[in-house]
């Protein structure tokens, strides 16, 4: 980060906020325009792990003053809306799983949803063609927004007034930030996007290049935080900000209309759970196929001792590699918003069957995925969604990933309201057979309905060992979420990795669909080569995810890694 002209100190974590629940911590000062990203620490009174410095000490602050996890993880996300506008959001959805004090399991479901007129076939041409370009950008490609419904359904297990964790967003917001390299690189590869997809010209144009260091001022979206603060829900759904959203809908033909917002609930789901090796994995239910996929994934090799194996030998990677690719069979077909699509979790996770799958596995050759299908490109690395993990001394965790799918969703500004709307319309399977952007497939499961919640791979999971929080995890990566995850927690739970190590170490990623095992950057050549020699067809991909972890060290201290793979920031105290 370079030197920057302007010192702005937010004054608003000095401000007024008494509790008089818990004894508060003095407050130390936020500077938005010189921080410095720090990758790990190890911590006594709790831990916050998120996609950008100003995030990550925005919830450590909150959590001085006394707040609880939750209330640091949605002033975490509240944050990321202003400073991450690539994936933190207020347009977008997520999924929210905690470990509460008292020891309850809570998942909370923030997904898009379909507008009331959206239909099957609204993305197939009369020819059949199928148009991602429809469902991938631009106003069409919006589900009805979820993360303000989500955070304010968290915020019943929070402790500080709602005004004390939305201030910091709003004056982050209105007084500005310095942008980061990278977040000026996005924002310049991003102007011809912004100019053919937004009707009213938003603070992301610029007609100079951005630089790094360069203030990022966004009052539109502060009015929007104000709104939310004063009326809550009602701030985003109803009223002004909805006003501004419906019209914004008008003016680029999309379809979400004031009943969409209005009607629009999140839910609280229980979380999808299954033991491993004595260890309780907690995750996200449908509409996310990521606790499903997990359960399967580690099932399938919970018997086979892949620990004697070793970490990224031959024989590990090309385990985890057919258990990947069966789990992801499963996914096109039965997979979907439980809500409307009867999804068969308890026979797709019962033992009898997960072995049953496993017969066909030769350990000595790969086993062809049954369709190749021409076309299915591979996406190189992206950033578009967002995880970030909290943890507190009274025994709450919290994992949330948020999203607007693609890089800056939609790249549709609310003109007037100052955020990004999602694209997360293609997540639903548009049409049979058709990849999504993520090289997935799906059919009926996951068609569009109206109302129905679009099929996601987002995997926040916490780890409980005795019943108290051993790892919190959880990373952003379209359909290597799931792989990613399962990878992370078998480098710790199975290859004894220290937590740094489970993280950075490069991952894989296979899909079934298609039949192409994805190696990241710096996995060892003489490994590829032996897995090209028994069948598989091996994918360079730059970067797998930006995967936040939380772990609890035996002597009940909290070590916190954020990802060397971006900007990503860990704090504590
Ligand atoms: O919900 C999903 O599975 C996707 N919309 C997530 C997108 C994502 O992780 C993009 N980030 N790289």
């Amino acid at each position: 980060m370079r030197k920057f002209l302007k010192v702005f100190i937010l004054l608003s974590f000095l401000g007024s906020c008494n509790t008089g629940k818990q004894t508060a911590v003095p407050s130390q000062t936020l500077n938005a325009f010189q921080y410095n990203i720090q990758k790990k620490v190890i911590a006594e009174n709790g831990a916050v792990v998120s996609a950008h410095t100003l995030a990550s000490k925005t919830g450590l602050e909150i959590l001085k003053q006394g707040g609880n996890a939750i209330d640091a993880a949605i002033a975490t996300q509240l944050t990321l809306a202003v400073v991450y506008p690539q994936a933190g959001n207020l347009g977008g959805g997520g999924f929210f799983v905690a470990r509460l004090s008292n020891g309850a399991l809570v998942s909370i479901d923030y997904r898009e949803k379909a507008p009331g007129n959206a239909g099957r076939d609204m993305y197939v041409d009369a020819d059949g063609t199928a148009r991602t370009d429809k469902s991938q950008n631009g106003h069409l490609s919006s589900g009805v927004p979820g993360s303000v419904w989500g955070i304010m359904a968290a915020y019943k297990y929070a402790k500080l007034p709602f005004e004390k964790l939305i201030q910091p967003a709003i004056d982050l917001a209105e007084k500005g930030f310095a942008i980061s390299e990278r977040e000026a690189k996005a924002l310049n590869g991003l102007q011809d996007e912004l100019k053919k997809f937004n009707t009213v010209m938003p603070v992301f144009v610029k007609a100079a290049k951005w630089q790094p260091g360069d203030t990022l001022i966004q009052t539109d979206l502060a009015n929007t935080l104000k709104r939310i603060r004063d009326k809550g829900v009602a701030g985003f759904y109803k009223g002004e900000t909805a006003r501004l959203i419906v019209e914004e809908m008008k003016r680029g033909s999309g379809i979400i209309s004031y009943d969409d917002l209005k009607n629009y609930t999140a839910k609280t789901r229980q979380p999808h759970t299954f033991i491993y090796k004595g260890y309780k994995i907690v995750s996200m239910p449908m509409p996310s196929s990521g606790g499903l996929l997990l359960h399967q994934m580690m099932k399938m090799i919970e018997d086979r001792n892949i620990a004697s194996m070793g970490f990224h030998s031959v024989q590990s990677v090309q385990l985890m590699t057919e258990v990947e690719k069966r789990a992801f069979a499963d996914r096109g077909e039965y997979m979907g918003d439980a809500d409307f699509y009867k999804v068969p979790v308890d026979r797709l996770t019962q033992e009898a069957y997960l072995r049953e799958k496993m017969k066909n596995y030769d350990p000595l050759k790969a086993t062809p995925s049954h369709t190749i299908k021409p076309g299915l490109l591979l996406q190189p690395e992206s950033t578009e969604t967002t995880h970030l993990n909290v943890i507190d001394k009274e025994g709450n965790a919290v994992a949330i990933t948020t999203t607007l799918n693609n890089s800056y969703g939609s790249k549709t500004v609310v003109g007037g309201a100052g955020f990004f709307l999602n694209d997360e319309m293609d997540d639903f399977s548009i049409k049979p057979g058709v990849p999504n952007m993520y090289g997935a497939i799906g059919g009926d499961a996951n068609a569009i309905v109206p109302g129905k919640r679009m099929l996601s791979s987002m995997t926040p999971t916490i780890v409980l060992k005795d019943n108290k929080p051993f790892i919190i995890v959880g990373t952003p990566g379209g359909t290597t979420i799931p792989t990613s995850v399962f990878q992370t927690l078998v480098n710790i739970i199975e290859f004894g990795m220290s937590t740094e190590e489970a993280v950075y170490q490069p991952k894989f990623h296979h899909q079934w669909l298609p039949d192409t095992l994805e190696i990241e950057k710096g996995f060892p050549q003489s490994v590829g080569d032996t897995l090209r020699k028994m069948g598989y067809i091996l994918a360079l991909r730059s970067g797998i995810g930006r995967t936040e972890l939380i772990r609890v060290l035996p002597n009940g201290t909290f070590e916190a890694v954020a990802d060397k793979r971006g900007d990503d920031d860990a704090e504590g105290w």
